[in-house]
């Protein structure tokens, strides 16, 4: 998140430069357009070249170590967070029966290949079609979605997703962006003419970059929204939202121009609002009367969560209750209720994958109990 910031920080910062520059004559000699800003008790005045400073400045400032140690600490935390306990966040049994070792395979497998079929449509004849390539890869990233999830935990599909187009974007910048601009540096020192073509490749690239942001930072902090991967539709939930903050990212990237569309921000927050109805956890009916007994509720939840919320779990990979919530007692449980009310039963998101086997009537059953508990608490 913190690279993730400054990386988008920047890329932000110069989507909007280039739109806001001052581009109306005259302009000094070589300069295709400048811009005054104040910031932080200060002027500043920024001038864009029509090609390229008669000399190289000294000190030539790039922005390329945003993007990679982005891309660097993103994967160390998939392997340590996903990889490294891939029985509990990869896996879901009740999509397939994959081990371990598959599941990391196709994870790992998922996002080169994202990023192979990516280059080579983006070298294709599709080229010369901006839109219809940009029509391409969105149905193609809906398809991705869709299938990891059908395999894969829901959180592990969406994680995964994310690394793929962060994967894209990073390789971008490092196989494409970067060598273009080295391209312009080089023609500038050997006093030549530079080739247009790795430029015009990097715009491409730099346009796709700049609608995958906001998606990528959905994915990035999705997990702390349940009802989002923990819907029964995780993967449309996921395709829904990205749409939206493509449309959004586009109301701010054509914001400046005479043929600005305000209607795309309502449109998009309608859009969200409609989501969010639609995907909202239907909570238990209540049957607040109905009587259970703490201790079949014990049985269900001694079988099913204490595997991991103990206060000495057993589940490999787990030396701790996670979260530290421990479930070994009927007042920890109760200590916990709406918790375990919204995670257990609202929006199915534990046990992990459900890695336990839980039924949908131990579901009930809990949610009954629990709902009781919240509103008549004794
Ligand atoms: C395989 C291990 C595992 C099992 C089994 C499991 N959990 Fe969890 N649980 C976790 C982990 C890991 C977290 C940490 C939060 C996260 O990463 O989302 C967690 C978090 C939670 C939270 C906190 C969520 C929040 O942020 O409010 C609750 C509540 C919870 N679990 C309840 C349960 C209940 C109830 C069961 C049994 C029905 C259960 N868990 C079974 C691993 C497990």
């Amino acid at each position: 998140m913190i690279v993730g910031i400054a990386w988008i920080g920047a890329s932000f910062y110069f989507n909007w430069l280039e739109n806001r520059l001052d581009r109306s004559q005259p302009q000094e000699e070589g300069i295709a357009g400048n811009l005054w800003a104040i910031h932080g008790g200060g002027f500043y005045h920024l001038k864009k070249f029509q090609v390229a400073p008669p000399s190289l400045p000294v000190d030539l400032h790039w922005f390329k170590w945003e993007a990679y140690t982005t891309w660097l600490s993103g994967m160390a935390l998939l392997f340590v967070v996903y990889y490294f306990n891939s029985q509990a966040f990869m896996l879901d049994p009740s999509k397939s029966d994959l081990d371990p070792f598959s599941a990391i395979a196709l994870g790992l497998g998922t996002i080169t290949i994202s990023w192979l079929v990516y280059h080579y449509l983006c070298k294709s004849v599709l080229r010369s079609q901006p839109l219809l390539l940009a029509g391409v890869l969105v149905l193609l990233l809906a398809c991705l979605a869709w299938q990891l999830d059908s395999v894969l935990s829901s959180r592990a599909a969406y994680i995964h997703v994310g690394a793929a187009i962060g994967t894209i974007m990073v390789a971008n910048v490092f196989f494409v962006i970067i060598p273009g601009q080295l391209e312009l540096v080089t023609a500038l020192k050997e006093n030549r003419q530079p080739d247009a073509s790795p430029g015009k490749d990097g715009l491409l690239r730099s346009r796709h970059n700049n609608y995958l942001t906001l998606p990528v930072l959905f994915i990035m902090i999705s997990h702390h929204f349940p009802s989002t991967y923990g819907n029964s539709q995780a993967w449309m939930v996921l395709v829904g939202v990205s749409l939206i903050s493509i449309a959004v990212r586009h109301y701010f990237n054509i914001r400046h121009m005479k043929k600005q569309a305000i209607w795309i921000l309502p449109a998009a927050m309608i859009c969200m609002v409609v989501t969010m109805l639609l995907t909202a956890p239907k909570t238990v009916q209540n049957f607040s009367d109905a009587h259970i007994d703490d201790i079949d509720v014990m049985v269900v939840v001694n079988q099913r969560c204490t595997v991991c919320h103990s206060s000495s779990p057993t589940q490999a990979g787990f030396s701790a209750a996670p979260g530290n919530i421990m479930l070994d007692t009927v007042e920890q449980l109760k200590s916990h209720a709406p918790r375990v009310l919204i995670s257990a039963v609202t929006t199915k998101t534990m046990p992990l994958g459900n890695l336990s086997a839980m039924t949908e009537e131990e579901r009930t059953l809990l949610g009954l109990w629990l709902e009781h508990e919240i509103n008549h608490p004794e």
